[in-house]
């Protein structure tokens, strides 16, 4: 093979150099930009009270019930969950049925908390309005509240045991990992788009639970 001309030589070495910068500054970059994407803990189950505590509600007024996610940052991890008794009796949360649906009390908008009413919820922040399913029905927020998965246990103790976001269209209660409020649920065309632009919450979790038909009217 013919030796590299000086020229040459001081051409292959600037481009070796250039790759090298530009790997140095590319991984911590790339790193950023898929840590949140990777990097997952794990929702803790958590103990919301006694069942008999949520069941004596009449037509549309859930209960609210504060619980708090990790009890070594508890100043940091509080939170609030509004829980809907349905009047039905199956004690599977996914169940079209389910006896609870629990909402957060997080407005997808930017996260203020909202209150219940005989309606649905409103946030006060800037007038977000949700029905009483979840659904935004008004203002800036860009899709439903999230919901948590529920666990009776022991036969009479309500437990928070993994928490969704949700959107609903179709009739139905489509469910997705936790996005941050104000970030949709999806987007169109491949999700690894999507997980980059708006990267999940980062809980650790199995699939997706499928649609559930929105309770008949
Ligand atoms: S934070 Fe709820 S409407 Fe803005």
């Amino acid at each position: 093979m013919a030796e590299a001309t000086r020229g040459e030589f001081l051409s292959l070495t600037t481009i070796g150099l250039g790759a090298m910068i530009g790997g140095v500054i590319g991984v911590p970059a790339t790193a950023y930009l898929l840590a949140p994407v990777t990097k997952e803990t794990t929702f803790e189950s958590v103990f919301l009270g006694p069942v008999d505590r949520f069941t004596s509600e009449q037509k549309f007024d859930p209960t609210p019930a504060t619980y708090v996610e990790d009890s070594e940052n508890t100043a940091t991890s509080s939170g609030l969950a509004y829980v809907h008794y349905t009047g039905k009796k199956n004690t599977d949360w996914h169940a079209e049925d389910a006896m609870f649906v629990i909402f957060s009390n997080r407005c997808m908008h930017l996260g203020c908390p909202i209150a219940a009413t005989p309606g649905g919820f409103q946030c006060p922040c800037h007038g977000g309005v949700y029905d009483t399913n979840g659904e935004r029905t008004g203002g800036p927020p860009i899709r439903s509240l999230d919901r948590f998965q529920w666990e009776i246990r022991k036969g009479s103790e309500l437990w928070l045991t993994q928490r969704w976001s949700t959107d609903i269209y179709g009739g139905m209660v489509h469910y997705y990992p936790v996005k941050m409020p104000g970030q949709p649920t999806h987007t169109p065309g491949p999700s690894w788009i999507s997980n980059v632009l708006y990267p999940h919450v980062t809980y650790t979790h199995g699939p997706a639970p499928g649609p559930v038909p929105l309770p008949k009217a």
